[in-house]
């Protein structure tokens, strides 16, 4: 059946007007009546290197793997922040996390940005958008956001329950993650009832919790979400036997910044081969159930006559560790964590291209406008890109280029400090803080894929040229000390607002099997913490 789309579409890609190649119609209020549809479908955590490698050798993702023979796939896509809602917040808005000031899972995006959304719809696109969005503030528990306004509370407290497995023991299962499935049919309802008769494009969004981790109920009500649980059905489509087991630095010499992420995600206690192979074979299942999720929507646009006029677009806002480096979850600068999947495909679109150039999820916004025959603002931090994968070039259009670098920050929970990644072609450089105090990182991804050897003292001129080049970028000292200052300020105004009933409400957030072993301990290492003046001569 898959062979049979592969003539649909191909025939009508030529067909089809390009997205943006009707360049005198640019800066026209509507969307011009032929411009395609778009379709984005975001899922949470999935490490964007299973598009390409190990891929099917360890899971099947027939899906996925339809989109890179029939459109564009980006080997080296990047996201700006590896977490939920500052992610979502550089994804919508176009713009880098210290910009929008999104510093963490409850503060993303105020309500006066305009979305790449927004803009289409101003241009007379239809919009509709479906299951999980994330990208404003206000969000998550109390223990998110006390954990990332305390990070550099001098205290080691595990905030994040083990990472353990759950199956259904049944081969039928296909619907695990219902939320899920349930979006998915709404969004190809809505396809199918509404979207397939107008007149107008229309852009439709679909966000999907997969493949996150589920709750661990057994660790206590207010632990996070450790439980990597899939069915049979699912747990079949892998390979066990293709499954890698990382390499981990021995504790005495991980880096300290990453040494606090594994403690607080409780990963620095034993684990057996088999308890590691298990959680990384169940996060391909999950990955597979992300996978059939995408290929419902695809199988609707096909059926009805919709995939020859509609750009589809898959991604990530983040990757998923399951294990490597000692940690799960993301919140780091490891591929596994920030490398996100991004594949187009459609009218316009090459076909079995895979781009190796560095891009990021800032780059969706311009890539957004473009399709639609909008002029791109001035002050986006992205670029377009359909230079990278459009059929049709156009010199005039296309004169700018993504630049070869991409970055991310991280100002979370599970880290104890502010950290930016500089991606370029061959190098990855993280630093934190105030560039002085923590060591950075250098791993030169060629002869290094999987990031065990920090090089930043062997190669100081790399090192320092990287950071030059980052600090021309974002004044990064500056970022942290006004991360911290906000810290302080927010954890200030939320302890004021609990008022006498702090001392339970803290010693009772996802840390609590460690607190309560000392409670004064660590209310003192808070009165300590806030005791040293927040000027950035003290950070
Ligand atoms: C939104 O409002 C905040 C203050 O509440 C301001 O700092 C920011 O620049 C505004 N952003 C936009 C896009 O208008
Ligand atoms: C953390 O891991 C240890 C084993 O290393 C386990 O005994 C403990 O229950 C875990 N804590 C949580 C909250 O999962
Ligand atoms: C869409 O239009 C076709 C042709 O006019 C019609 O047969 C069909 O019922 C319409 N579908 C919906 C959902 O309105
Ligand atoms: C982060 O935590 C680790 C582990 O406790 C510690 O060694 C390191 O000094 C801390 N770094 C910062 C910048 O707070
Ligand atoms: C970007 O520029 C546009 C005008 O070109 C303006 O409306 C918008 O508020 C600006 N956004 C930010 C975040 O500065
Ligand atoms: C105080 O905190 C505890 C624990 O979070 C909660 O159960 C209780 O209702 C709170 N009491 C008041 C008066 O807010």
């Amino acid at each position: 059946m898959l062979l049979l789309w592969v003539a649909v579409v191909a025939v009508s890609a030529l067909a089809t007007p390009a997205p943006g190649a009707g360049g005198q119609r640019r800066g026209a209020v509507q969307a011009w009546p032929d411009a395609p549809n778009v379709v984005l479908v975001v899922s949470d955590s999935f490490d964007g290197r299973l598009t390409f490698y190990p891929g099917s050798q360890v899971v099947k993702l027939p899906f996925i793997n339809f989109m890179k023979a029939h459109g564009t796939s980006f080997l080296n896509a990047y996201t700006n922040s590896p977490i939920c809602c500052p992610s979502r917040a550089a994804m919508w808005s176009g713009l880098f996390t210290h910009l929008t000031e999104s510093w963490n899972n409850f503060k993303g995006l105020d309500p006066n940005y305009t979305t790449w959304m927004d803009v289409m719809e101003k241009h007379g696109y239809r919009t509709q958008k479906f299951g999980k969005l994330d990208y404003t503030s206000g969000h998550h528990s109390i223990s998110n956001r006390v954990e990332a306004w305390t990070r550099d509370v001098a205290f080691l407290l595990r905030q994040e329950g083990r990472p353990m497995v759950n199956l259904v023991p049944k081969k039928t299962k296909v619907r695990v993650m219902e939320g899920d499935w349930k979006n998915t049919d709404r969004a190809v309802n809505w396809l199918r009832k509404e979207a397939v008769n107008y007149t107008q494009p229309f852009v439709l969004y679909l966000g999907l919790n997969l493949p996150h981790p589920y709750p661990s109920p057994s660790s206590g009500e207010n632990f996070g979400s450790s439980t990597f649980h899939t069915s049979l059905y699912w747990l079949k489509k892998v390979s066990y036997d293709a499954i890698k087991i990382p390499k981990w630095s021995p504790l005495s010499e991980m880096h300290p910044i990453d040494y606090y992420s594994s403690y607080t995600k409780n990963c620095t206690g034993k684990f057996t081969e088999k308890e590691i192979k298990d959680i990384r074979a169940f996060y391909y299942a999950m990955c597979a159930e992300t996978d059939a999720m995408l290929g419902e929507i695809i199988l609707a646009l096909h059926q009805l006559d919709l995939l020859q006029k509609t750009i589809v677009i898959y991604t990530s806002d983040h990757g998923e560790l399951a294990m490597e480096h000692r940690q799960f979850y993301k919140m780091s600068m490891y591929e596994a964590s920030a490398h996100v999947p991004l594949l187009i495909m459609g009218p316009g679109i090459k076909t079995n291209l895979q781009v190796s150039n560095v891009v990021s999820l800032v780059d969706i916004y311009p890539t957004m406008l473009d399709i639609a025959g909008i002029p791109l603002p001035q002050n986006l931090s992205g670029y377009s890109l359909l230079p990278l994968s459009s059929m049709f070039k156009n010199e005039q259009k296309f004169n700018n280029l993504h630049p070869p670098w991409i970055l991310s920050e991280f100002h979370g929970c599970n880290v104890n400090a502010s950290t930016y990644m500089l991606r370029t072609n061959r190098w990855k450089y993280i630093a934190y803080s105030d560039g002085a105090s923590v060591l950075p990182q250098l791993f030169d991804l060629s002869s290094d894929p999987d990031e065990l050897t920090n090089i930043a003292t062997k190669f100081p001129e790399v090192t320092s040229s990287l950071d030059q080049k980052l600090r021309s970028i974002i004044n990064y000292p500056q970022v942290s000390a006004s991360v911290h200052r906000y810290n302080k300020e927010q954890f200030i105004k939320w302890k004021q607002s609990i008022g006498q009933n702090y001392s339970d409400v803290i010693a009772n957030l996802r840390w609590h099997q460690d607190w309560l072993k000392e409670p004064r301990k660590y209310e003192n290492a808070i009165d300590q913490w806030l005791k040293i003046h927040s000027d950035p001569e003290n950070i």
